[in-house]
C-alpha cells in the first residue's frame, strides 16, 4: 500500500513537472511571437525617421497605411490625410537637414496581435538649412510620437502618428 502511494505521488510529481514545462513553452512561444511584432513596430518608428532624415520620403508607403492619419506639429504636417498628403508637403523641407532620435517605442499588442498603440521617444535636431559644412543645430524638438499600428498583408503600418510635446515645437 505504501509502495503504492508512493508511485502514485510519483506519477503525480511527474505530472506537474510536464504541465509546467508546457506552459513554460506557451509563455515563451508568447513572448516570442509579441517581441516578433513588437520589433517590426520599433522598425517601422525607426524607418519613419531614417527615410525623412535622408530625404527618401516617397518611400512612406512602406511605413504608413495608404488612408493613415497624420498631425505633426510642423507647418505642412497638421492634420493630413493619407500618406500622398504628407509626401506631396515633404519638399517644402528640401533644403533642411534634421536628424531624428528615436527610442525604441513602448508597445501595446492587442490581444489579436493585429492592431496596436505605441510611444517612442524623439530628440529631433534641424541643422542650419544652408550652410553643411558645418552641422549647426538651429534647432531640437524634443517629444514623443504617439502611434497606432495595423498589421496588413504587407506587414505593420502607422495608422495614425500624433506628436505630444514638452514645450513648444515651431519652426
Ligand atoms: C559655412 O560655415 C562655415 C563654418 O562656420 C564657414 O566657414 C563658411 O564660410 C560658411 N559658408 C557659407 C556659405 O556661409
Ligand atoms: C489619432 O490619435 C490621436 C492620439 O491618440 C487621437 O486623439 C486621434 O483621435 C486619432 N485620430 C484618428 C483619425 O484616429
Amino acid at each position: 500500500m505504501r509502495l503504492f502511494a508512493f508511485l502514485v505521488s510519483c506519477l503525480w510529481l511527474v505530472g506537474c513537472e510536464a504541465s509546467s514545462s508546457t506552459n513554460n513553452q506557451q509563455v515563451l512561444q508568447n513572448l516570442i511571437e509579441r517581441s516578433a511584432h513588437t520589433v517590426a513596430i520599433g522598425q517601422n518608428m525607426v524607418r519613419f525617421s531614417y527615410l525623412c532624415d535622408t530625404h527618401r520620403v516617397k518611400e512612406m508607403d512602406q511605413v504608413f497605411t495608404p488612408n493613415c492619419f497624420i498631425n505633426l506639429p510642423d507647418k505642412g504636417f497638421q492634420n493630413l490625410h493619407g500618406v500622398d498628403q504628407f509626401i506631396k508637403n515633404f519638399p517644402k523641407y528640401a533644403n533642411y537637414n534634421f536628424q531624428h532620435v528615436t527610442s525604441p517605442p513602448v508597445v501595446d499588442l492587442d490581444d489579436s496581435m493585429t492592431t496596436a498603440h505605441a510611444t517612442t521617444l524623439v530628440i529631433a535636431t534641424v541643422f542650419d538649412s544652408f550652410n553643411t559644412s558645418k552641422a549647426r543645430p538651429e534647432e531640437v524638438e524634443y517629444g514623443s510620437y504617439i502611434t497606432d499600428h495595423v498589421l496588413t498583408k504587407a506587414g505593420w503600418r502607422i495608422q495614425n502618428m500624433t506628436v505630444s510635446t514638452f514645450g513648444e515645437w515651431d519652426s
